[in-house]
């Protein structure tokens, strides 16, 4: 049977994650931080043999935990979705709160990508959850907006190096989702209601895409849903890097709701 470690399954696109992967037979371990979340999540889980670990991702040892979890257990996929954002001007937010968003989307997903590839064989493969915003920088959000971007490049770089190993590394990308992800950015001030439904997908529909890029194992990345993908190709190509960053600057502006 095939094992999945799955981070950030608490809730939104990685419970998604878990849930799918266990329909199509995979053993699952569910990594985050709210244990009753996990332990809830595999009640719903078909199938045997699934677990979780409650693990703080912003903290070395949390991240240590996991890596220990995975040579414990031999893992053929990975999927690398714990992230997260806050919505607040920079300068006039916590250094330390925008540290530990850079540990988490960043320094985890970096360490366990090692730990992972170092014992991957033919076959197995690691999905990083980039974003839509890799390609299409939000300025309300910089530094989420620039560890999407590292989470991008450095997939695309390691879908090269481990192509001939026979292990697949994709970067996804979705767009806006239906998760708890906008009321953790703006601390529970929205809920991304106002946002124009064409651009929302839900957590079923992002996973549903990957899990079928997953089987073809073609791309590097995944961008999901038909606007993604429209917005991703052309902004960047009728906009001037001005006009693109001042069209996205609307995106989190306090006088505009979300
Ligand atoms: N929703 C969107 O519009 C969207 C768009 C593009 C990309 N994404 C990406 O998709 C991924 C999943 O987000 P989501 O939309 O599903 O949001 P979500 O529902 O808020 O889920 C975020 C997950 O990350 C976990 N997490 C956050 N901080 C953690 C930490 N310190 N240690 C361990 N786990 C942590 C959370 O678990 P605990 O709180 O229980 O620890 C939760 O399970 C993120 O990487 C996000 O950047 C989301």
């Amino acid at each position: 049977m095939k094992h999945a470690l799955v981070t950030g399954a608490s809730s939104g696109i990685g419970r998604e994650f878990a849930l799918q992967l266990a329909r199509r037979g995979y053993r699952v371990t569910a990594v985050a931080r709210r244990e009753p979340l996990l332990r809830e999540l595999l009640s719903a889980l078909p199938g045997e043999g699934h677990d979780y670990l409650a693990a703080d991702l912003a903290d070395p040892a949390g991240v240590a935990a996991v890596a220990a979890r995975m040579q414990d257990a031999r893992c053929h996929l990975l999927i690398n979705n714990a992230g997260y954002s806050v919505l607040q001007p920079f300068y006039q937010s916590g250094l330390a709160l925008q540290q530990d968003i850079l540990a988490v989307n960043c320094g985890a997903l970096l360490t366990l990508s090692h730990h992972f590839l170092g014992q991957a064989q033919p076959g197995d493969a690691l999905v990083n959850l980039s974003s839509i915003v890799a390609d299409l920088p939000t300025p309300a959000q910089p530094v989420y907006s620039a560890s999407k971007a590292f989470i991008a490049s450095f997939s695309e770089c390691l879908w090269q190096e481990q192509r001939d190993r026979g292990v697949y590394v994709m970067g996804l990308c979705p767009g806006v989702t239906e998760t708890g992800f906008i009321q953790t950015a703006t601390g529970g001030e929205s809920a991304g209601e106002s946002l124009p439904a064409a651009l929302t997908q839900t957590p079923a529909e992002v996973v549903s895409e990957a899990l079928a890029a997953l089987e073809k194992r073609h791309k590097p990345i995944v961008v999901t849903g038909w606007a993604n993908r429209l917005m991703v190709a052309l902004m960047p190509r009728v906009l001037s890097r001005f006009r693109l960053l001042r069209t996205l600057a609307v995106i989190g502006d306090p006088e505009r709701a979300l």
